[in-house]
């Protein structure tokens, strides 16, 4: 039995396709565990079992992991709490459950920078690296997905890039870094959880395949989209009130402006890529094409009454409002 927390999010649900599919020829039943069982696709639902309520809830996933032998473990990021409360504190019950039904293998959506010297004092990426441990030290096996930033945070920049053709970041223009794909993500978390064969704790990084500055995102989506577009940097001190301004709790906009600062330090930057990739990373300029390029090209949506960062839901699309 694999269990998939979050499978209605931008990796669960790709994953939750993915297995789908898969898990029958390994064997495998699925479980998922969602807040609302509505969202998940029609096509789907028969072929899981369900669990209602949040993965952050102890009752729930006592019942999510009676009878689990691996777990997909995804943290929603929580702006309205300080991130050691949002990753480690919404872990917790979780760690407890592992250890109690005896699970075998977790599989965890993570972040690069284990192991450098910007990694104690990196806001969100020290958090989530934390519960890294937390989930590590209830004694289960674990798999971290040590992730850089997502393509799909330019997604919020669909807007602006339609509007103006510029795209905002507080990283130096040159600063180079490995990015990565969602689907990239999903693929890997899909194969470690069906593969019974890996014991002990360790991180897998999963990077896009070339490190790529703010400029060269430019120059690739300029080539993709057919039309210009370019990077204003901003300051660490403009994103923190704008946060902030949005009502976020202070230590977690704390919390994005040090992920900030490290990335620019460069706390992505050493990554090696293994010599084999368990999956083939997507090119930078083929999800432009198929992902970006349709979103900037789609009508504007309306303009929202709201005030606040109703889209806050991953530490990057924070920084996009
Ligand atoms: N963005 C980046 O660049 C980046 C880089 C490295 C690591 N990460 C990590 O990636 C993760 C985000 O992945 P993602 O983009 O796939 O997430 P996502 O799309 O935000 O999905 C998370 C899902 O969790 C559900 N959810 C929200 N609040 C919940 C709650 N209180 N209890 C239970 N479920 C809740 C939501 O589904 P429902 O509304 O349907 O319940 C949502 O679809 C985070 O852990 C982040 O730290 C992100």
């Amino acid at each position: 039995m694999i269990v998939i927390t979050a499978p209605t999010g931008n990796i669960g649900r790709r994953l939750l396709s993915l297995l789908v599919e898969a898990a029958p020829a390994h064997g495998e039943e699925l479980r998922v565990v969602v807040r609302d069982p509505a969202r998940l696709p029609e096509a789907v639902r028969d072929r899981v079992e369900v669990v209602t309520g949040s993965h952050g809830d102890a009752a729930t996933v006592e019942r999510a992991f009676t009878g689990a032998d691996a777990v997909f473990w995804l943290v929603p990021p929580d702006a309205s709490a300080a991130p050691e409360d949002g990753w480690s504190g919404f872990t917790r019950p979780a760690a407890r459950a592992f250890a109690a039904h005896g699970v075998d293998r977790v599989v965890g959506v993570s972040a690069l920078g284990r192991g450098t010297a910007q990694a104690a004092r990196a806001g969100l990426v020290t958090a989530s690296l934390a519960m890294d441990d937390l989930i590590a030290g209830s004694g289960v096996a674990y798999r971290a997905l040590a992730c850089p930033s997502f393509f799909e945070n330019l997604l919020e920049e669909a807007g602006s890039i339609r509007a103006e053709g510029v795209f905002t970041d507080t990283v130096a223009a040159d600063r180079r870094a490995p990015l990565v794909a969602v689907a990239d993500i999903a693929a890997t978390a899909a194969g470690l959880l069906l593969d019974r064969s890996w014991s002990g704790v360790d991180s897998v990084p999963v990077l896009g395949p070339q490190d790529l500055s703010p400029e060269d995102l430019a120059r690739i989506m300029t080539e993709q989209l057919g039309r210009p577009v370019r990077y204003r940097r901003r300051s660490l001190d403009d994103l923190r009130s704008e946060l902030l301004g949005y009502g976020l709790h202070p230590e977690f906009a704390e919390g994005v402006v040090g992920m900030k600062r490290a990335k620019d330090l460069g706390l992505d930057a050493g990554a090696g890529r293994p010599s084999r990739p368990a999956v083939p990373a997507t090119e930078f300029a083929r999800w432009c094409a198929e992902t970006l390029r349709p979103a900037v090209l789609a009508a504007p949506a309306a303009p929202a009454a709201a005030t606040t960062p109703t889209a806050v839901t991953t530490p990057e699309a924070v920084d996009a409002h």
